[in-house]
């Protein structure tokens, strides 16, 4: 399921939202609202740029392990931002949906989602996918039990129902996928930022993709100027 170039599905862990924080002496929770604020440009800003398909590291499953405050805030703060950008979506044809494990969200959280599902559905802009309670390699595990046996690439990739990434974004300056969208990025074009989450630009998301198109995809096949 290779998306075709006009159809750019990009992919971003976004990180650094304590250390941003911090820097600022303030507590690590108040890195949280200044990355929704990130995200919202950010989402504003991607259909400019060819970016169909928006999928976003909101909370993995293993960040349950933090402490309770801030989970806590982490839940109360998606509770807001889907209340709060529905209507700013449906007006701005933004398809949002949500990744991830539904069974473990606060029961306040679960309404949002899906009022917020329903009532972009006819979103054709941009489709927003929110990863929440997700962790990669349970959703690869869930998808070979789904298929009992018979899972080929194919079959996986559909199971797993989201297209391939082209491009794949991490700020804050780690290297690592962290246990997002492993399947998915096979052939993704990968581009990490210093830049902390709260300070990400809508010229930060130009920057990747233009590097996402200075370079050569290649797919394990040779340069095209070798078959010339
Ligand atoms: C990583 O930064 C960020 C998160 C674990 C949460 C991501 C959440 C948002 C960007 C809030 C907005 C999202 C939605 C859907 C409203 P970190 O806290 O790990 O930062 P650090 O690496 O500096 O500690």
């Amino acid at each position: 399921m290779r998306p075709s170039d006009d159809k750019l599905h990009a992919a971003i862990i976004m990180d650094g939202n304590g250390r941003w924080a911090t820097a600022r002496g303030l507590p690590r929770v108040a890195g949280h609202p200044a990355g929704a604020e990130a995200l919202r440009r950010t989402v504003e800003a991607a259909p400019d740029l060819g970016i169909r398909i928006l999928t976003v590291y909101a909370f993995s499953s293993d960040n349950w392990q933090r402490p309770r405050t801030e989970v806590s805030a982490l839940m109360k703060l998606f509770h807001m931002y889907l209340r709060r950008e529905r209507a700013r979506c449906v007006e701005n044809g933004v398809r949002v949906s949500i990744i991830g494990r539904r069974d473990r969200l606060p029961t306040m959280v679960l309404p949002e989602i899906e009022s917020a599902e329903k009532a972009t559905v006819e979103g054709k802009k941009l489709q927003l996918r929110l990863a929440v309670d997700y962790s990669s390699r349970e959703a690869i595990a869930a998808a070979a039990k789904k298929l009992n046996g018979h899972a080929t690439r194919d079959r996986l990739s559909a199971a797993l129902g989201g297209p391939d990434v082209d491009l794949l974004i991490r700020t804050g300056g780690e290297q690592r996928l962290s246990d997002f969208l492993l399947w998915e990025a096979a052939y993704a074009e990968l581009v990490f930022t210093p830049v902390m989450w709260p300070d990400f630009q809508a010229s930060d998301l130009a920057a990747a993709v233009a590097e996402f198109h200075s370079r050569e995809r290649r797919f394990g096949a040779v340069p095209k100027v070798a078959l010339a």
